[in-house]
């Protein structure tokens, strides 16, 4: 199994890595695949994020997707990222290995459940808008 160089970039050197303390809205996610757990935490400016951070406790190719997906999703309005796909992060990644390819799922389901508490926390029901985890 190999992994891209982009997925080796962002394993070695993830973006955006730690905790907004004043986060709008934080999202917690755990893989029933292997049991690795994800935080994301999102500032939301009107309709754009304008900061993201994760913490995860999982493996390179759970770090790395979460990295890219960080960087595809800063900047953008919370309806662009929640087009934002699981295949999607691993296509900007370069691919990763199929075993692996579970991992990505983690960032996908971490950011929608971020805006998720976003949308909680403004008394705005999020299913509808955000749709199931
Ligand atoms: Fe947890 Fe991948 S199984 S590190
Ligand atoms: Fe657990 Fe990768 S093996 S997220």
């Amino acid at each position: 199994m190999a992994y891209s160089e982009k997925v080796m970039d962002h394993f070695s050197n993830p973006r955006n890595v730690g905790e907004i303390v004043d986060a709008d809205g934080v999202g917690e996610v755990g893989n029933p695949k292997c049991g690795d757990i994800m935080k994301m935490y999102i500032k939301v400016d009107g309709d754009v994020i304008t900061d993201v951070k994760f913490k995860t406790f999982g493996c390179g190719a759970a770090i790395a997707t979460s990295s890219m997906a960080t960087e595809l999703v800063k900047g953008k309005t919370i309806q662009e990222a929640l087009q934002l796909t699981n295949k999607a992060v691993m296509e900007a990644l370069d691919g990763l290995p199929p075993v692996k390819v579970h991992c990505s799922v983690l960032a996908e389901q971490a950011i929608k459940s971020a805006i998720s508490d976003y949308y909680t926390r403004k008394g705005i029901d999020p299913t509808p808008i955000v749709g199931p985890i």
